[in-house]
């Protein structure tokens, strides 16, 4: 296959084969392991503060040479209502209750003890640090930000799951879009609706392809060279790979986070807000049970900071049943070689085809 288009140009990589960014499973090794493969690695952000973001910036540049993207959470944060704090102490006490009964020792924050960060104290670094590919999801970064990013010539890349959020972020000026299906491991990129859109990704790539000019990139259930030429068919110019890459080498996730992913089977991957207060895709279990079964999911982010420290702890316990193990449709055979390898293996079989 001829792998270069616009997207290789503009991205300056070999293969416009984008590692996704997966926040807790994402490494510098990971992000660098991806460009020595001639693909672009992704360094997920989230919502860390300034200091920790300047770090992992920091440590993926002592590692590669190659431009990556960095890959930021935009979204809306709630303000904190008095309805708000009622509903967190009781999600509180309930979920130190389920700790309890499951013999997890937690200590989870109260709310004024929960510091959201905002991505306007993330763009100061990225811009300081001279990065020049940016990613995000959850929303769409306001007017003032995307000047400051484009007077400083950085790329932009924005996360939609609907045709209507593709044409608000080509209108806002975004210079390629990533086109996220429902198949998609980890949280929705959703940001114009509470009840997101459903929508598959061969629906969702095509209609998205018919509505806008600027390039764009697929991401959700890509496993093989079949998969990449199917999203190229349907008009993407970019494949970006999560789930393929989650046990391998580079991968933060502990031993046992990989075991119980080798032996996922099909119907134990579900859509669920219990861990974050948005959707996202991943592994069914005892911890995503008992809250969808209550009253007690609060708005992102702060269902996702309260329950952060209870993840934390069952983490340090490595008990699979309540920690989040994020993971899309498409759950083939997850190797454990190297980023480098599964990706080059990846574009051979297209190669080949
Ligand atoms: C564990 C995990 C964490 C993720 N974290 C992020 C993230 O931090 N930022 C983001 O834009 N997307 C995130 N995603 C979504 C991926 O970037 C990508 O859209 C998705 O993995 C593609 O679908 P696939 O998993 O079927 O390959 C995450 C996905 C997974 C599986």
């Amino acid at each position: 296959m001829n792998w270069e288009n616009e997207l290789t140009q503009k991205l300056g990589v070999t293969y416009p084969i984008i590692q996704a960014p997966m926040f807790g499973v994402t490494t510098p090794e990971m992000v660098a392991a991806a460009s020595k493969a001639g693909c672009l690695g992704s360094l997920a952000l989230a919502d860390l503060n300034a200091e920790q973001c300047l770090e992992l910036i920091k440590k993926t540049k002592q590692l590669t040479d190659k431009a990556f993207a960095v890959n930021i959470f935009v979204h809306e944060i709630p303000e904190v209502t008095d309805e708000l704090r009622e509903k967190y102490s009781k999600t509180k006490t309930f979920l130190e209750e389920l700790a309890k009964q499951n013999q997890i020792e937690v200590n989870l924050p109260e709310i004024n003890e929960i510091k959201v960060n905002s991505y306007h104290e993330q763009l100061d670094v990225i811009i300081s640090e001279n990065c020049k590919i940016v990613s995000f999801t959850f929303g769409n970064l306001d007017n003032q930000s995307i000047e400051k990013l484009k007077n400083n010539g950085t790329i932009l890349i924005g996360t939609c799951t609907s045709v209507n959020e593709a044409l608000i972020l080509e209108q806002s000026g975004i210079d390629i879009i990533c086109v996220q299906g429902i198949e998609a491991g980890g949280h929705r990129g959703s940001f114009t609706n509470e009840n997101i859109p459903q929508i598959g990704g061969l629906s969702l790539l095509s209609q998205v392809r018919d509505s806008v000019k600027v390039p764009i990139i697929y991401a959700g259930g890509i496993y093989n060279a079949r998969t990449i030429l199917a999203a190229k068919t349907l008009g993407a110019e970019g494949f970006q790979i999560g789930s393929l890459l989650l046990n391998s080498e580079e991968s933060a996730l502990k031993d046992f986070e990989k075991e119980r992913l080798k032996k996922l089977k099909e119907d134990e991957i579900i859509l669920t807000k219990s861990f974050s207060g948005r959707y996202a895709r991943g592994i069914k279990n005892t911890f995503i049970e008992a809250v969808e079964n209550s009253d007690f999911i609060l708005p992102y982010p702060y269902q996702n900071k309260l329950t952060g420290e209870f993840r934390k702890a069952a983490r340090i316990q490595n008990n699979s049943e309540f920690v989040n193990l994020w993971i899309g449709q498409s759950i083939g055979k997850l190797s454990e070689e190297s980023t480098t390898i599964i990706l080059k293996n990846l574009i051979e079989e297209v190669d080949k085809n």
